[in-house]
């Protein structure tokens, strides 16, 4: 098979499901039809924050961590904003002295960036002076949203740390850019996310053949696990379902002497739940992103979207299988 082959098919199926994702009206449709709402049974935690509550329990049971994260992103009037926010405060503060510790993902779309970065920030700020109340226990994890967002993202990162709050953020592997960031950031004790990266850019900023990405998540994850990278504090977490990468990166964790407690892997809900099983069982820390609300329809799109094999959920959904 040619170079220009490879993952074609994948890498449209992809951009098709990203595509429908962004599209406002079919939101509506699927998440007020009964059939199609089991699409969603599949990655999300639950409607409300009490199912979300008793599915970070249950992972908890089985020795892993959780990422809460409300679903609502993009979201451009005041009122919705606040609806988002108030649930997120409302999520933080049921983790008072709770163990082990927990993230809170959080899109800056959800919280004002798409009506303006003011209040984007000035909400950020509330959330993490409610995180200040759960020391050790709650994290922000600024979640990495289109490359559009990439400059305000690490810009809010930055302000946030520099008050000293509890705050990681998402870097995408398929930026060009993201290399430089990594290096900039990768400091004093940062907390890191790596990912792929679930977004549409063009070949001038990103790379856009699935092995490209794939060799440049492997490049980072292995900077991140340096002798160096451990030196300076860095916490990486790596999200990914990729065993290949995974099992690339199990001999370097051991040759640098990297502990359980100095690094993560993150999966999300529904996906390679024996592999999330197998490696807490191998003594990693474990941790997995428990999505929750109503506005299910653009994450589970996108994650539709990651595999050409979830074809069958769809189908299955709309038959009512
Ligand atoms: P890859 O796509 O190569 O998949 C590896 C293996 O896992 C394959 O076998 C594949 O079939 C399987 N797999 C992966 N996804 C699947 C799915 N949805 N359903 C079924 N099988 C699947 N992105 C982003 O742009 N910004 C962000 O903030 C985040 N946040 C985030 C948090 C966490 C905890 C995770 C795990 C991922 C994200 N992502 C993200 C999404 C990420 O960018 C990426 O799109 C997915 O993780 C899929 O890439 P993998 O690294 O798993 O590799």
């Amino acid at each position: 098979m040619s170079d220009a082959g490879i993952g074609t098919m994948p890498r449209l199926w992809q951009r098709a499901m990203i595509w429908l994702a962004c599209n406002k009206n079919l939101a509506r449709f699927m998440q007020a039809n009964p059939l199609t709402c089991n699409l969603a049974r599949r990655y999300v935690g639950g409607a409300d924050r009490a199912e979300a509550l008793a599915c970070v329990g249950r992972l908890r049971e089985k020795g892993v961590c959780a990422s809460l994260y409300y679903l609502g992103e993009y979201v451009d009037t005041f009122a919705l904003v606040e609806q988002n926010v108030e649930e997120i405060l409302a999520s933080l503060a049921t983790f008072n002295g709770v163990t082990p510790s927990i993230f809170f993902s959080v899109d800056p779309t959800q919280i004002g960036y798409s009506v303006s970065q003011a209040l984007g920030r000035g909400n950020a700020a509330r959330i993490a002076a409610e995180s200040a109340k759960h020391p050790g226990i709650a994290f922000i994890m600024l979640d990495m949203e289109d490359p559009l967002c990439v400059e305000p993202t690490i810009a809010l990162y930055q302000e946030l740390r520099a008050t000293g709050a509890a705050v990681a953020v998402t870097l995408q592997a398929c930026l060009r850019r993201t290399e430089q960031d990594f290096e900039r950031l990768a400091k004093l004790e940062a907390r890191i996310r790596l990912v792929k990266g679930a977004f549409v850019a063009g070949k001038d900023i990103a790379w856009t053949r699935k092995r490209d990405i794939d060799a440049a998540y492997d490049s980072l994850a292995q900077r991140a696990l340096s002798q160096e990278m451990k030196s300076s504090g860095l916490y990486p977490i790596f999200a990914t379902h990729d065993d290949r990468i995974l099992d690339r990166l199990k001999p370097i964790l051991k040759a640098n002497g990297w502990q359980p407690h100095q690094y993560e892997i993150e999966m999300l809900l529904g996906v390679r739940e024996p592999l999330q099983a197998s490696l807490a069982c191998e003594g990693h820390t474990v941790r997995v992103y428990v999505p929750f609300g109503t506005e299910w329809w653009a994450y589970t799109a996108r994650r539709i979207g990651e595999n050409p094999a979830n074809a069958r959920f769809v189908l299955q959904a709309l038959l009512g299988m």
